[in-house]
């Protein structure tokens, strides 16, 4: 049997956050490290997803190409994930040519059978700018709510999905100008030719994680449409045909077969060129992909149906562990309020180790997890300092001050057998939950060892039976001893560099083996510069790293009831016009109000505004605002106040309204 397993290709066109590492990356790099310890063949393979919209756009606000943006992020995101210990056997990007000319020859095998076939529609097109424009280069106004600020195929006031060229007031993301409605064509995917095979292919995996495996029988029920898979882009791989200039391949085609051409990158960088195959073509391999939910789809049908029409016969995906999302401090990530914490930042501020432990704990395995900084900070120094580390900490004083830091071979009594039965009980059932991916569970059981440990070594009372039985100290150090050792083991997959300390402390080789994680009865431990294993996190750091986060979502601010509705002519009713300030001054004996005088255009005139808390009334001389005219004059405060001047009330202030360029006093507002 061999292992291929993948981790879903980060976009270049960002740093690496917690969230990226909780769903894909360090999942899989806990399971590859896991099969490591049992001696399977497995190679871990990633690289970055370098084509697609985002980074072209990137690309254009910066004035410079999509390579620079590609090669800035590509590095950051591999020395990110190499301050964590995420180790691949080979990590690529999919701009690189070797990528484009296996990606060309999927869509060729696939278009040579018919799976893929050519269709007239209609684009948005920018004249002023000669080129198409995806979704993600118009602007409008939604068809659906008739929000402004609409994505070209998608609206996030409402929620609704349509096509592009049905979007309201379009505009060019580009230049601003109004693009027109002209025709195109795109190459589809034939979905619906891969049906039977999909769903033979699906009954076999009911071993898949129920929010995959459920997924896929949905959309299978639902019936399968075609796709389309091609772009009117620059920046892509061009799609191989000769009648499709300017189109190259939608950046989900080209990014799966990343997972190829990085493989096969790897075989020729190992000096066998040839092996990738060993991996790629044969049927005793198991392909498992790490992905995130949003990226289920992919990776579920239309991949596995892009290598089911290859001439060469692919393995398949043996199963595809999509994780959950992660939130920051209870909100949604977000990278661009810098409500995220990136990952080359924190872990030049603490070990990788210590986010390795507190995202495998906090694993978004079944349902959505929080990463809140107080309980990192909690699990750090209440789980790993006061019990793991506080259990090296006491054997190892222990035996350097009375052993001479060694700790001999002993006959175990029935209480220390128990003791060990149960840990190696634990051990199996971490053995198992690896295997499923159950990291969360593990760092628990594991956890469990050395609290087992913990209360053994407190029961024996080593420090009060040292004067009147060695033997018995001796015994109980040794139990600890191989409680370590399992633990040194059994938590390698997660903190593979504190886990490795641990071990040279004991005087283990390095050598990692599952099941050889104890010391041959008869030998002895024989420690080796021992020192703390983990160090406390503060509240100034916890402080430190709290003020560096952004702002989450826009709070929700609550809102008034909406009101009836009313007729265009109950509106009608009120005369809104701009009116500029010419005079205001304060309300003797008032802290709100200001009396203003205004120009209406026909005429001028005289009103009280309870506005003197939030605007100086010199600020206000000759600006506009809103008013209403037609509200029944009052007497306010000695002053024929006639009309109302508009405002924006929010929780706890006030902003006038202005027209946003300066217009005759008098204009009508509708
Ligand atoms: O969602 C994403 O971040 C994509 N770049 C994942 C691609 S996975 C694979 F298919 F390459
Ligand atoms: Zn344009």
């Amino acid at each position: 049997m061999k292992y291929l397993v993948t981790s879903a290709l980060p976009y270049a066109n960002g740093k690496l956050h917690v969230g990226h590492v909780a769903g894909a990356y360090l999942p899989a790099d806990i399971f590859v490290r896991w099969l490591r310890l049992h001696h399977e063949d497995v190679i871990y393979i990633c690289g970055t997803d370098e084509h697609g919209t985002p980074i072209s756009i990137s690309a254009d606000k910066e004035g410079v190409g999509p390579e620079v943006i590609v090669d800035r992020f590509h590095k950051s995101i591999k020395e990110a994930f190499d301050s964590l210990d995420i180790r691949f056997d080979n990590f690529s990007g999919t701009a690189r040519p070797p990528h484009h000319k296996a990606s060309q020859a999927f869509f060729t095998a696939l278009y040579e059978k018919g799976h893929i076939k050519v269709k007239h529609t209609q684009q948005l097109y920018c004249e002023h700018d000669k080129r198409f424009l995806p979704d993600r280069y118009v602007e409008g106004v939604c068809p659906s709510c008739g929000a402004s600020g609409a994505r070209g195929d998608q609206c996030d006031a409402c929620g609704a999905a349509y096509d592009t060229i049905t979007l309201k007031e379009p505009k060019c993301k580009i230049c601003g100008n109004t693009p027109i409605v002209k025709d195109t064509k795109h190459w589809f995917l034939q979905l619906n030719d891969f049906k039977d095979q999909l769903a033979t292919w699906i009954s076999t995996k009911d071993y898949w994680k129920e929010n995959v495996r459920n997924f896929m029988l949905n959309l299978l029920e639902q019936g399968l449409i075609e796709r389309s898979i091609t772009r009117d882009l620059s920046w892509g791989v061009p799609v191989p045909l000769e009648d499709a200039e300017g189109k190259v391949l939608y950046v989900w085609f080209d990014a799966p077969i990343g997972y190829i051409s990085s493989t096969v990158e790897w075989a020729e960088r190992i000096g066998q060129p040839e092996r990738w195959k060993d991996y790629w073509l044969s049927e005793d391999t198991r392909m498992i992909h790490f992905i995130g939910k949003d990226n289920i789809i992919f990776h579920a049908l239309i991949w596995p149906a892009m290598l089911m029409g290859q001439d060469l016969n692919y393995c398949l995906p043996h199963d595809i562990p999509a994780n959950e999302f992660m939130n920051l401090e209870g909100q949604k990530i977000s990278t661009s309020r810098n409500w995220a914490i990136w990952v080359d930042e924190f872990t030049s501020d603490f070990p990788g180790d210590y986010l390795r432990y507190y995202l495998a704990v906090n694993a978004p395995e079944k349902g959505d997890s929080d990463f809140s900084l107080r309980d990192f900070q909690a699990r750090i120094n209440n789980e790993l300092n006061n019990v793991l580390g506080n259990l090296a900490n006491r054997v190892f004083a222990f035996t350097v001050k009375n052993f001479e830091g060694v700790i001999p071979a002993v006959n175990l009594s029935e209480d220390s057998k128990a003791v060990m039965r149960e840990a190696f009980e634990l051990m199996q059932q971490i053995d198992d939950g690896f295997r499923e991916y159950q990291v969360k569970k593990n760092t628990r059981l594991i956890m469990d060892i050395a609290r087992l440990g913990n209360r053994y070594f407190d029961e024996r009372k080593p420090w009060a039976m040292i004067k009147e039985d060695r033997e018995h100290v001796a015994e109980t150090l040794r139990v600890c001893a191989d409680l370590l050792a399992y633990i040194s083991v059994a938590m390698t997959p997660i903190m593979p560099s504190r886990m490795q300390a641990l071990r040279a402390m004991l005087g283990l080789d390095s050598e990692l083996s599952w099941d050889k994680a104890i010391i041959d009865s008869q030998q002895s431990y024989v420690l080796k510069d021992t020192h703390a294993l983990f160090r406390k996190v503060t509240d100034e750091e916890i402080e430190a790293q709290l003020k560096k986060l952004g702002s989450p979502e826009e709070d929700k601010v609550q809102t008034d009831p909406l009101k009836d509705s009313i007729t265009y002519d109950d509106f009608a009713k009120m005369d809104i016009r701009v009116a500029t300030i010419l005079e205001a001054k304060r309300v003797p004996k008032t802290d709100k109000l200001l009396h203003l005088k205004v120009d209406i255009g026909s005429e001028q005139r005289e009103l009280i505004a309870g506005i003197a808390e939030v605007y100086e009334p010199e600020s206000l001389i000759g600006k506009q605002v809103a008013m209403l005219v037609n509200l029944e004059p009052k007497k306010i405060r000695g002053v024929h106040s006639q009309g109302m001047i508009l405002a924006v009330n929010t929780q706890d202030s006030l902003s006038l309204l202005s027209p946003e360029k300066p217009c005759p006093p008098g204009s009508t507002i509708r």
